[in-house]
């Protein structure tokens, strides 16, 4: 069995989808559980594309213990400087650089001839091996660059000191024949290949993210980028859930294996979802609730006799729970953490306690709670941790027919308690959002906004998704509470507690051409 790297990039490539950032306790929580689904490599950001990517770099690095901890950079002194002053902790850091060699990124984006860009890869590279053994150098766009120039300049990346060359399929053109083509002419042509470990990223703009990296791997490639549920730039990148369980189902046609535990995929597939708020289809391979469901009457029948007559895998492998366990009142702090865990989530203690303590609030006004309440309650935690300055005193709300509703706010700000706000609406929501916006001083545009139901029954709690535009940027917010009213105003005030904290302009911080690729 060939031992496949698995370099997850969620944090990177992953938190470029539109609307998924991440704050830095949410990117910590998820680096931590890609630690414990065992993966090699995290790419924890690009230190220079804001301070926030930066402090995340740097925390995981110091901090997650295990894999490699990777940050990403432009062939260029600053970002070099930048991406090593942020992984310098870490125990395995590694820097991974890149620089376009396409012949339409060069003409157009680089305007750079094809020396430049040798010398450039060739310049990146060797600064960066000043800081760390460790170096990954990716040809941007090489599954369209010409062979005879790849070639080239993977040589020179090699001669440079890279130890990895990530072969990037950047827009998702290639189809699985011409991938596995491409990585056996890079074996067969490329003479110092051999001192380094061939790597696949693919984006999924033709869905094919997957296939173009098993056929890699067929090709005798070393190392899959992939991320959790696929989430990436435009149609996302390959989902790391996917090829790892296509190799492992299929391990005798592909005679490989991983070192991810399989029974963490469902867990940490849920994490990413709540965190990034990008929910996963019913029907994803692998992670999606209906991947195990069986509806037809001829397949449950067969699954009654055997099951592998209509399963390929075991729900309970890629970490589907057996049941919905209902915890109550008298449940105590040892089977809350217990469910936590088997969530996907790793809290502190001082965070368990606090989940413990809204746990029993809940208890008291709904009997049973269920699997979705708890994950309600602890990325509520996860999210509202970075800095509350803003949070709810009380509130009251008036709705009814012939009168305009109306909501009486009142807020406190770094523990001062704000004067109270009245303010109407066309519905209760509405008159939260003025009332809010009145207090806060805050004017922001809602681009989205989203109930449901976090778990089955009429007394259950409902969860309040939304996005607002403040000054360009857009912000997500999540609420939860029985009541929808409050749960409004509570995921109104966890984005604006998010502006407060990241005061600072920042993702197009970087200089030259656009630090996101
Ligand atoms: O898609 C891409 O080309 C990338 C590189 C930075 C590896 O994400
Ligand atoms: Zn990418």
């Amino acid at each position: 069995m060939r031992r496949i790297i698995i370099f997850d990039t969620t944090l990177r490539d992953g938190e470029q989808s539109p609307g998924a950032s991440m704050n830095l306790n949410e990117k910590l929580e998820v680096a931590q559980a890609l630690a414990e689904l065992g993966v090699d490599v995290i790419e924890a950001g690009f230190p220079i594309a804001s301070p926030g990517d930066f402090a995340a770099v740097r925390e995981i690095a110091n901090t997650v213990r295990g894999p490699t901890i990777c940050g990403l950079a432009r062939c260029n002194t600053a970002d070099i400087e930048r991406a090593w002053e942020a992984l310098k902790g870490a125990t395995r850091p590694r820097i991974h650089v890149f620089l376009a060699t396409s012949a339409i990124h060069r003409e157009f984006k680089l305007r750079m001839t094809q020396e430049e860009i040798v010398a450039r890869a060739v310049q990146g590279v060797q600064l960066a091996a000043k800081y760390c053994d460790d170096i990954e150098f990716s040809p941007e766009d090489a599954a369209r660059t010409e062979h005879d120039f790849l070639c080239r300049v993977v040589e020179a990346a090699i001669d440079a000191g890279a130890t990895t060359i990530n072969i990037p399929d950047t827009v998702g053109y290639a189809v699985p024949s011409e991938m596995y083509d491409r990585f056996r002419m890079l074996l067969n042509r490329v003479p110092n290949i051999d001192r380094c470990v061939l790597s696949v990223h693919c984006h999924d703009d033709l869905g094919l993210a997957v296939a173009n990296s098993l056929a890699a791997v067929e090709a005798g490639c070393g190392q899959i980028e992939c991320t959790i549920n696929g989430i990436g730039e435009r149609a996302g990148n390959c989902a790391l859930e996917e090829v790892v369980m296509a190799l492992r189902t299929r391990s005798d046609h592909y005679q490989c294996e991983t070192a991810i535990n399989t029974k963490r995929l469902v867990p940490t597939s849920r994490l990413v979802s709540k965190v990034t708020g990008l929910e996963v289809q019913r029907n994803k391979a692998i992670v999606g609730r209906n991947a195990f469901a069986h509806e037809s009457g001829i397949h449950q029948d067969g699954m009654l006799k055997e099951p592998s007559t209509y399963e390929i895998m075991r729900p309970e492998d890629v970490g589907f729970a057996k049941t919905d366990l209902v915890l109550g009142k008298h449940s105590g702090r040892a089977a809350l953490s217990d469910r936590i865990r088997a969530l996907g989530f790793s809290l502190t203690a001082e965070q368990l306690q606090h989940v413990f303590e809204q746990f029993k609030q809940l208890a008291d006004k709904k009997k049973s709670i269920y699997d979705g309440d708890i994950v309600a309650l602890v990325q509520q935690e996860i999210s509202g941790q970075a800095d509350e300055a803003w949070r709810l005193v009380r509130f009251d709300v008036t709705s009814g027919t012939g009168h305009p509703p109306r909501v009486s706010l009142t807020l406190s700000h770094r523990g001062n308690e704000v004067s109270e706000e009245v303010a109407q609406g066309d519905g209760p929501i509405d008159a939260a959002f003025w009332a809010v916006e009145k207090i806060t001083g805050y004017h922001v545009v809602c681009k989205d906004f989203r109930v449901r139901s976090a778990t089955l029954g009429r007394d259950a709690q409902g969860e309040v998704q939304l996005e607002i535009e403040h000054e360009g940027q857009t912000i997500r917010g999540t609420g939860v509470s029985t009541d929808t009213v409050e749960a409004t105003i509570l995921a109104m005030l966890n984005a604006i507690n998010r502006i407060e904290q990241s005061a600072t302009p920042t993702k197009e911080a970087a200089p030259s051409t656009s630090p996101r690729q």
